[in-house]
């Protein structure tokens, strides 16, 4: 875990672990301020059985930072990110030293499963750990820490369903962090993660949601929209109505979607039309399945636990499906 204290010889490690977050209520657009400041508040569920290791060391033999992600350097975007949020911590921290970054995913990576989310959770987690052992992890400052490399992050910081209100328009530099709604055992939810493809999706969530903002012609009904979802959803997550949070979350996806098709960004994929057309038939024979779909191909399907299999069973056949990953709401980042 953690060892020796910021700036003296002896190398000072943390390592964390953290989970993918689906958003229910969706994330897409940023306020014009720098910062990473989401422009819509979401409403996500963290979820166990894919996780992200990641291994954080400072130490003085360290010329620059490094970053393996599963095991080769990603160079470019990925590696900026990462050292930007080193850059972060060690300001807040006073370590003076460079790091050496390990990271794995057990699950697909930068394919639109959400890895950034859990990557940069446990970044920050690890990080801060690493840097300031003697210090209180704070959840909400690991979360805001997390939030400004990947707004989807922030959420991830904690376990079961997960807030993320929007970025003030007024203000440029607030503190901002996702926060727990509810607890993991809140509904008896499971995600069917419908894997299409394997590899890296064309363009990041960064990218999308830049292009979408400045080219569609309905970027600012998603803007209207999208709190309006995320309020109803709250509330009907709370009332633990799950029909009623499907059909949102649907909703939600499906708007988001709209908007950035309509800018030419376009994740969805023959298979994802195949388990979204699927989804549909058997609701309409009466299982209470939903779907949702981020920035990549995949298909992620809500189901209370009970119609489950049945839905399993159904999906995995679908033309296109690689495989099936059945998660249901789990833990926040913590060490390991
Ligand atoms: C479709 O959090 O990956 O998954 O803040 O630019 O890193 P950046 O974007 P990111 O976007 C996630 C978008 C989404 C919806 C969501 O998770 O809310």
């Amino acid at each position: 875990m953690t060892s020796g204290a910021p700036s003296q010889s002896r190398a000072s490690e943390a390592t964390a672990i953290a989970h993918p977050n689906i958003a229910l209520a969706k994330y897409w657009g940023k306020t014009p301020h720098a910062g990473n400041y989401p422009a819509v508040p979401s409403l996500s569920v963290t979820l166990e059985g894919m996780t992200t290791t990641t291994r954080v060391c400072f130490a003085g033999s360290h010329e620059h930072d490094r970053v393996l992600l599963n095991g080769s350097e990603p160079g470019g975007d990925a590696y900026t990110r990462a050292s930007t949020l080193l850059d972060r911590v060690r300001a807040a921290t006073g370590e003076t030293r460079h790091a050496l970054v390990e990271s794995t995913n057990d699950f697909p990576t930068a394919s639109g499963l959400a890895s950034s989310a859990s990557g940069f959770a446990a970044l920050a987690l690890a990080a801060m750990s690493a840097a300031g052992p003697d210090t209180r992890i704070d959840e909400a400052r690991i979360s805001d820490l997390a939030r400004r490399s990947s707004a989807s992050a922030a959420r991830s910081v904690f376990g079961g369903f997960v807030e993320l209100v929007a970025g003030s328009l007024e203000r440029a530099d607030e503190h901002l962090s996702a926060k727990p709604v509810a607890p993991a055992d809140h509904l008896d939810l499971r995600v069917l993660v419908c894997v299409t493809r394997e590899g890296k999706k064309a363009v990041g969530s960064t990218d999308g949601m830049r292009r979408t903002a400045a080219a569609s012609p309905y970027y600012r009904a998603w803007l209207d929209t999208a709190p309006r979802m995320f309020e109803a959803l709250r509330a009907a997550l709370l009332a633990k109505d799950l029909e009623q949070v499907g059909t949102l979350a649907e909703a939600s996806a499906l708007a988001m979607h709209a908007s950035a098709i309509a800018a030419g960004v376009i994740y969805f994929e023959g298979a994802t039309l195949a388990v979204l057309e699927a989804v549909r038939t058997l609701r309409a024979n009466g299982l209470g399945v939903w779907a949702t779909i981020d920035a990549g191909p995949h298909v992620k399907v809500l189901v209370h636990e009970s119609e489950s299999a049945r839905a399993r069973e159904a999906l995995v056949c679908v033309p296109g499906v690689l495989r099936v990953l059945y998660t249901r709401p789990g833990a926040g980042a913590r060490l390991a």
